[in-house]
Order: structure tokens, then sequence, then C-alpha cells
């Protein structure tokens, strides 16, 4: 808008910190024209009634066909691995009624019953890696807790073998270290785990089990099954969505918790009287207070759209900035405090509409026992190093420190 200051974006400072940049956006420009680091221009959706709408929006895509810079646009989702020429079709770059027939197949296998008799083994996992540092005194949380938590996990859970586990976790990591840097290690990695997958998902095709593949490969829906194509794309997605997000919930959570010594009291209060309710409000507040994924993935106006008073032209992308609507003071009170106990809070931090995240269950349970469990082993955590002095990881979809180091008194 002209005449307006306009704050400065995507920069090294505005990556630490990026709430009052967003705040000047949804008072001055809260639909804006913006040219991104990566050079393509997009829409930047700010308040929460407009981000809302959004993300239920069906003229606006999720299929980077529908791009006016068609060359630019494909690959352009979020998810790495989508500028090689064979293209993955996945829930997150398709539209009704494609959408509509893997979303349905999908969640027959990956329902909350599965996830919620999965809670003993991610309490297993969580307790093995705190076991890990417990005594020393010092860790790096990122690198010995949240990076390794998500990663086994969702192994587990889509019946990946023990011992190919730590080669998965590998090729993951080359994914998020790459995210912004050079494509080469992304592309290397998704071909890895994406050759992987294809073998696993055809061998298991033979002698099917319990695990999540099993289920999606036994999948029916009126008699449609998945294809081993869409088993894999699947099985990607799944890993993809599941592990930075997680990362960033367990990283992102613990130092907000770390920073508001008052919030900190409640939660630990909370972890010792057992309060359930206050433990899961807590998760939900963390992730509107300073959430795992910062923008929404792309999307694209097929036709011309209005969005709190802009007008989107057919093939203009449109990111709907999640950071920015839920600190939104038309729609959260006090928005910039971190209030565990906050009563309907609606974020947008899981999207809205069709795209909801489909994992948000098990989310939910990482980070209660990830964080619950952190908070009830080492009751004394502080960081060790100022919070200018962390650095954040790059990308345009995700938000999250890259390592947090901190101290506490050693338990045996
Ligand atoms: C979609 C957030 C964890 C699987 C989404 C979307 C958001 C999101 C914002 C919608 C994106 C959009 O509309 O552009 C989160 C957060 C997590 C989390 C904050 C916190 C840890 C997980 C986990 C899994 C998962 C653990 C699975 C293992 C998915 C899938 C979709 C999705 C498959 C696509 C759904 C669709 O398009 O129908 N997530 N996610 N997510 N998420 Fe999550």
């Amino acid at each position: 808008m002209s005449g307006d200051v306009v704050p400065e974006l995507f920069s090294w400072s505005f990556a630490s910190n990026p709430y009052p940049a967003y705040g000047q956006l949804r008072e001055s420009s809260p639909v804006y024209w913006t040219r991104l680091p990566s050079g393509v221009e997009a829409w930047l959706v700010t308040r929460y009634a407009d981000a809302r709408a959004a993300l239920a929006d069906q003229r606006l895509s999720k299929n980077p066909v529908h791009h006016a810079e068609d060359a630019e646009g494909r690959g352009k989702t979020g998810i790495p691995g989508e500028r090689s020429a064979n293209v993955m079709t996945h829930l997150l770059n398709i539209d009704p009624p494609d959408h509509t027939r893997l979303r349905r197949l999908v969640s027959k296998a990956f329902t909350p019953k599965r996830v919620a008799a999965f809670e003993p083994r991610v309490q297993e996992l969580t307790d093995r890696l705190l076991d890990g540092f417990a005594d020393r005194g010092s860790a790096d949380l990122i690198h010995e807790f949240a990076f390794p938590l998500p990663i086994y996990a969702i192994c587990d859970l889509l019946g990946v073998p023990q011992e190919d586990q730590d080669d998965l976790r590998d090729w993951a990591g080359m994914m998020i270290r790459h995210g912004s840097g050079p494509r080469g290690g992304v592309a290397r990695a998704v071909k890895r785990i994406r050759a992987y997958l294809a073998e696993l998902i055809h061998r298991k095709r033979g002698a099917l089990g319990d695990d999540l593949i099993s289920g999606l490969i036994r999948a029916s829906d009126h008699g449609e099954h998945l294809s081993e194509d869409e088993v894999v794309a699947m099985c990607f997605v799944l890993l993809f969505a599941g592990f930075e997000t997680t990362i960033n919930l367990v990283g992102n959570g613990a130092l907000a918790l770390l920073r508001n010594p008052e919030q900190r009291a409640v939660f630990q209060s909370a972890l010792e009287a057992g309060d359930t309710e206050l433990l899961d409000s807590a998760v939900e507040e963390l992730i509107r207070f300073d959430g795992p994924v910062e923008i929404a993935t792309w999307r694209y106006a097929r036709e011309a759209v209005e969005i709190g008073g802009e007008r989107i032209a057919p093939g203009d992308p449109v990111l709907v900035v999640l950071a920015a609507a839920d600190r939104d003071p038309a729609r959260f009170g006090e928005p910039d405090l971190l209030d565990l106990g906050r009563q309907d809070n609606q974020h947008l931090g899981y999207g809205h509409g069709i795209h909801y995240c489909l994992g948000a269950p098990l989310a939910r349970l990482e980070g209660r026992v990830a964080l619950g469990s952190l908070f009830t082993r080492l009751p004394d955590l502080r960081p060790a190093v100022e919070p200018e002095e962390l650095r954040w990881r790059g990308g345009l979809i995700m938000r999250g420190v890259r390592t947090l180091p901190v101290e506490f008194t050693p338990r045996i």
C-alpha cells in the first residue's frame, strides 16, 4: 500500500523475531504483494479472519500448475523434491476430487486410535533419548532430543525396520540441513528416501503386518485402493510433514517455556498435579505462540479472488502467514503473551479446511510427551546461551531454531 512504511521481511534479524514486522503488515498492508528471497512474487495474508477464509477457499488451488509463472512455480508447495522431473502427487499439491479420495483412504489407516495406541512407544523413545544425556548436565536439545524423536517415531509407526531407521534419520537430516542451501543435498536425500520406501512397500505387500504402511496398502474405499506410487508419496509426505514440524514444536516449545519463567512454573505445576487438561491446552498455546509452521504451503488463485479488499489475479501465489494470523489482536486477547491456559484458542497452527493437518493427533501426543518428560526429568533446565545467540533455520515455510544448548543438574 503506498504511503505506508513496509517492514523489512525475511532478513536475518527478521528470522529471530518476525512478529513485530508481521504486526506492522497486519495493520497497514494485511494482504501484501512482495518479492520473496527466492525471487518469486506472492501475496502474504496476515490477518486471522482473512487467513482462515483463505485456507478454506477452494478457489485457491494447491496444484502448482495454476501458478502463472509455471516454470518457476513447479515444486513450490513447500515439500522438497518437487523440482525433479518425476513430481510426486500427494495431499499437499492436489485439490478435490483427487485430494478427497487420497485423504479418505489415508484416514482409514492413520486413525486417532492407531495414534493413541502408539503413546507407550513415544514415551519409550523419549525416555531413551533423555537417558542419553540426563547424567551429563548439558545438551543440545535440538540434535539430541527434538531431531531424533519424530523421525524414529514416524519410522516405527510406518513399520520401518529398526536396522534401517538410522539411514532414514541421516537422509531426513540432509533434507532439512540443506533446506535453504544447495538443492543437490535435498534432491539426493529425497531420491534415497523414495527409493528406500518404494522397495520397503514392495516387500511389505507380500507380508502385510499391522504397521501403517500395511494399513495404507490394505485401505480401500468402495473397492478402490492406493496405487504403489501413491503409497510411496503418502509415506514420503507423512515423513516430511511430520518431521521438521515436530522438531520445531519441541524446540520452539521448550524455548518459549525457558523464556517465560512464570508460564514454565504453571507448566511444571500441571505436570506434578497430572493436570492433563492444562498440559493439552499448553501444547496448543505453544503452537499458537511460536508455531512450527510460519507460513502455510503454497496456494494459487485459480480465478480472480478478493481477499481483504485486494484483488488477487488468476495464477497469483497466495501465502497464508499462520504466525501473523495467530498473533492477531482482533482474534486473540494479548496475543504476544504466552498463556498456557488460554481459552477458545482456535489457532491456525495446524491449518484449516480440507488440508487441516492430518498428523495433528500424533503431533499433540509427541509434544505433550516430549515437553512433559523433559521438564519432569530435568526440572532446573536452563538455556546455555543468550537468546540473541540462537540461530534460526532458513526456509520460508517452517520456523525453528538450529540448536538449543541447555544446562541442568545431572540426573543419574
Ligand atoms: C498439513 C502443521 C505435525 C502430517 C499440515 C498443515 C499445517 C500443519 C499448517 C496445513 C498446510 C497447508 O494447508 O498448507 C503441523 C504442525 C505440526 C504437524 C504445527 C506439529 C508438530 C504433523 C505430523 C504429521 C503431519 C506429526 C504426520 C506424521 C500432515 C499431512 C498434511 C499436514 C499429511 C497434509 C494434509 C492435507 O493436505 O490433507 N500440517 N503439522 N503433520 N500435516 Fe501437519
